[in-house]
């Protein structure tokens, strides 16, 4: 029998699982991303952690299929490597699949995060049957995946889906974004975004029980917001509003069955859902609204390594 190696790359954890042939997860490692000690280092602990995960399963080097990896970042998928990463320090120009496949002596396929989790929702998780969808992850950026009957759409390099980069908040109020440009959503809808909107109030003196400025997070925004804080309410529907405003645009280009939102913020529940839902009845056409719903995420942590290992398994 076969398996097949899953990565996920997030700013801080690598995360490796292996997959069965039928796609069960089997085997689940983690270690440490040292995203700060730039590219190679990165490279060199995918390659690490693979080895180790296989080492400790009962299966063998010989048995392993092939590796799929999702990274974070603008990537050019047909060369195989990571153009410009928004959150990782000095990652431009990474030629991800040919380093590994060199290192490893395997096939290496690669997408981006947010696409191979989108994958993983899709198969085994929020997407289930549903073959047209559009999902968001908010964590220290904001990501995207198109799956279009059953499949990733990648556009023409692999930039499709990189719905954090929509250009959405108005001039007057935009800031930059590690991309480059200004006004993208994920300045405001990530957990970056939050964190910073909330700091601003606290800066500017605003009444609020948030407090310890430089220990904030967006969990802690989130609860203020549930205990009544009107400081960190007014934070969570902006990063709401934005979200649910970018659906309402990407339901009448893409026209998804479903969208599923995923990441650490997801996790707030309610008090998230109902705006953005809010917005989007607002926004979209009736026509594009129809039948659409909004829903969490439901794999959690390992739909990235699983839709990662499909690349290979399904692909
Ligand atoms: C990147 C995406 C990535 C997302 C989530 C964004 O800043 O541009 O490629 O999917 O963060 O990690
Ligand atoms: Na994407
Ligand atoms: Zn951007």
């Amino acid at each position: 029998d076969k398996i097949y190696v899953g990565v996920d790359i997030g700013g801080t954890t690598i995360k490796v699982g292996l997959c069965d042939e039928e796609g069960n997860l089997t085997h689940t490692y983690e270690g440490p991303t040292d995203a700060d000690q730039g590219p190679d280092t990165v490279l060199d602990r995918i390659a690490e952690y693979v080895k180790k995960i296989v080492e400790q399963s009962s299966y063998t080097w010989e048995q392993v299929g092939g590796i799929g990896i999702g990274i974070a970042g603008f990537m050019d998928i047909p060369e195989g490597f990571v153009k410009l990463s928004p959150n990782f320090p000095g990652f431009r120009n990474v030629p991800v699949k040919k380093t590994l496949e060199a290192k490893l002596g395997k096939t290496v396929k690669i997408d981006n995060d947010a696409n191979v989790a989108a994958l993983g929702e899709a198969w085994g998780g929020a997407g289930r049957g549903i073959s047209n969808i559009v999902a968001f992850t908010l964590g220290t950026g904001v990501g995207g995946g198109i799956i279009i009957r059953d499949k990733i759409y990648q556009g023409a390099t692999g930039m499709a889906g990189e719905l954090g980069h929509m250009a959405i908040v108005p001039d007057i109020e935009a800031i930059k974004c590690g991309c480059g440009q200004t006004g993208c959503l994920e300045t405001v809808s990530s957990a970056t975004g939050i964190v910073r909107m909330a700091k601003e109030a606290v800066e500017r003196g605003e009444t609020t029980s948030l407090s310890e400025l430089e220990r904030i997070e967006a969990k802690d925004v989130f609860d203020a917001a549930k205990a009544g804080d009107e400081v960190a309410l007014r934070t969570v529907n902006r990063a709401a509003y934005y979200l649910g405003r970018s659906m309402a645009t990407v339901a009448v280009v893409v026209n998804p069955k479903r969208f599923i939102v995923g990441g650490g913020v997801s996790k707030a529940g309610d008090i998230l859902f109902e705006p953005i839902r809010e917005t989007f009845r607002k926004y979209a056409p009736e026509a594009a609204q129809e039948g659409v719903d909004i829903v969490p995420a439901t794999l959690g942590n390992n739909a990235g390594v699983v839709g990662a290992a499909g690349l290979i398994l399904r692909g």
